[in-house]
């Protein structure tokens, strides 16, 4: 059941929090109880407005020390890495916040991937140590406790896994039913089974992703349901922290650059905003450059960019209107197998603003990527591979510089698609390509030896493959 905590003082912010439309020729505003997922007077896409000029007034920096103070806490409220930033989240005291312990995930060194990448030093933001194993936890805590204060019945989402794995588990934590449209045959075994061990329904539709968030969209006009897809804002307020918890174990150097893959584009969206706020607030002094890594396949954000004029569109002011959706997206990163992302405008706004990138990467090298990333200790699923591969590419292309400061985001736990990962090794991998199965080469594939069952032969082999 949520939980419920005694007010705190200092959070007058939440109180005068709004949903607001990002379009600034419309700015239309509504309040946090209305259960709207765009614009309802221009259609545009909604953002919160944290109000957090009450905090600004006070003392910001103080903020530090108060986050800092809770690691020792074992209130659960303060446990929870969502929660314990709650200063700057649209949430009145009493909040009947719904928490698996979330966030708190750990920021890794990793020197295999970063000499591949041709980087000094690399950090991964690992978001795949998550309770149910991917960067959805967080968002999903916020989504669900604002289901509860609504007073919804059913949460919904589409999904290509990952967001009906966090789904079906904080729902199931609230005591909420739970609804998830998943592309039939299109995800993998393991997030499948999440959902169906939360006892979410489970709806297979005959269709892509991109299918299914249609579906929710109009499913979403029935006041009876609460759609928790990224369109819904109260998710990206739960993402966002987790520029906070990058930042405190940054001990506040903010990085140059910062990396995450794209799919539906909330991640980065979140991570934007994040910084941003942290920027308004005088808790950094700049922006990371964002930069967001899609597979080549799924990659109409990528395809929009490169079309940019920059120079117009420096600072996210003025955005393209529309952006041409990938008709068949293709890409074994089924995470991220998306053609028509719905949050791409604020990501879009999020990366124009900090300078950074948006670039596509092959099959073969998020293949590679991923297998480096393993030999440094560290699993994560395909998606989350986007990013190292991106981040080798923008190295050879002069965006990033070695010695600079980067951190990755991985998204998704190793064990999210086993599958992949034992194909890859086994160099089973292939993708499909207008019926031709195309086969990904496993340029560090470490194939499963079959050796007798004698001492010796085992001997003989750890012998021959010492280097
Ligand atoms: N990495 C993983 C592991 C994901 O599951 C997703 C999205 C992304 C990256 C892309 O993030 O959509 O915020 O740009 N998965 C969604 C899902 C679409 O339904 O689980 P995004």
């Amino acid at each position: 059941m949520p939980q419920k905590i005694a007010p705190a003082a200092g959070r007058a912010a939440a109180k005068a929090a709004v949903q607001r439309c990002i379009d600034p020729q419309c700015g239309g505003s509504y309040g946090l109880q209305e259960r709207i997922y765009t614009c309802p007077r221009c259609g545009g896409t909604l953002e919160i407005d944290c109000a957090l000029d009450s905090l600004r007034a006070s003392d910001p920096a103080a903020l530090r020390d108060l986050w800092a103070a809770r690691a020792a806490s074992h209130d659960a409220i303060d446990k929870s890495g969502v929660w314990k930033y709650r200063e700057m989240l649209p949430f009145a005291e009493p909040i009947p916040f719904v928490t698996l312990f979330e966030g708190n995930t750990p920021l890794y060194t990793a020197p295999r991937s970063a000499k591949y990448a041709g980087l000094d030093t690399l950090r991964l933001k690992h978001q795949g140590c998550n309770p149910t194993g991917s960067f959805k936890d967080t968002g999903m805590s916020a989504a669900i406790t604002q289901a509860v204060v609504l007073g919804a019945k059913t949460a919904v989402c589409a999904s290509t896994g990952n967001t009906s794995a966090a789904l079906a588990a904080y729902a199931a934590r609230a005591g909420l039913q739970a609804a998830v449209l998943l592309p039939r045959g299109q995800i993998s075994a393991g997030k499948l089974a999440q959902s169906l061990d939360y006892a979410a329904l489970v709806f297979e539709i005959d269709g892509n992703f991109d299918d299914c968030m249609r579906l929710i969209q109009e499913l979403g006009e029935d006041p009876s349901i609460y759609v928790v897809n990224s369109i819904n804002p109260f998710r990206i307020e739960g993402q966002k922290t987790v520029a906070f918890e990058m930042m405190e174990q940054c001990l506040w150097q903010v990085p140059a650059h910062v990396v995450v893959p794209g799919g539906n584009m909330g991640n980065s969206t979140a991570l934007g905003k994040g910084f941003q706020e942290l920027l308004d607030l005088g808790l950094i002094n700049r922006l990371p450059k964002l930069s967001v890594i899609q597979a080549e396949g799924a990659a109409p954000v990528a395809r929009l960019f490169a079309t940019l004029d920059r120079q117009q569109a420096a600072g996210g002011e003025n955005l393209p209107a529309t952006m041409a959706p990938v008709a068949n997206p293709r890409t074994l990163a089924t995470a991220i197998k998306i053609g028509a992302p719905v949050s791409w405008k604020k990501a879009l706004r999020a990366v124009l603003r900090s300078g950074g990138e948006v670039i596509a990467v092959s099959e073969q090298e998020i293949a590679d990527a991923k297998a480096m990333i393993g030999r440094d200790g560290i699993g994560c699923e395909p998606g989350s591979a986007t990013t190292v591969a991106g981040i080798k590419r923008l190295v050879a292309a002069g965006k990033i510089r070695s010695g600079e400061n980067v951190v990755a985001v991985l998204t998704g736990h190793m064990l999210k698609d086993a599958e992949y990962v034992a194909n890859y090794h086994r160099g089973t991998l292939a993708i499909d390509v207008d019926g031709k199965s195309q086969p990904i080469h496993g340029a560090f594939k470490n194939t499963p030896e079959r050796v007798a069952a004698s001492k010796a032969a085992i001997l003989e082999a750890m012998e021959r493959r010492r280097s």
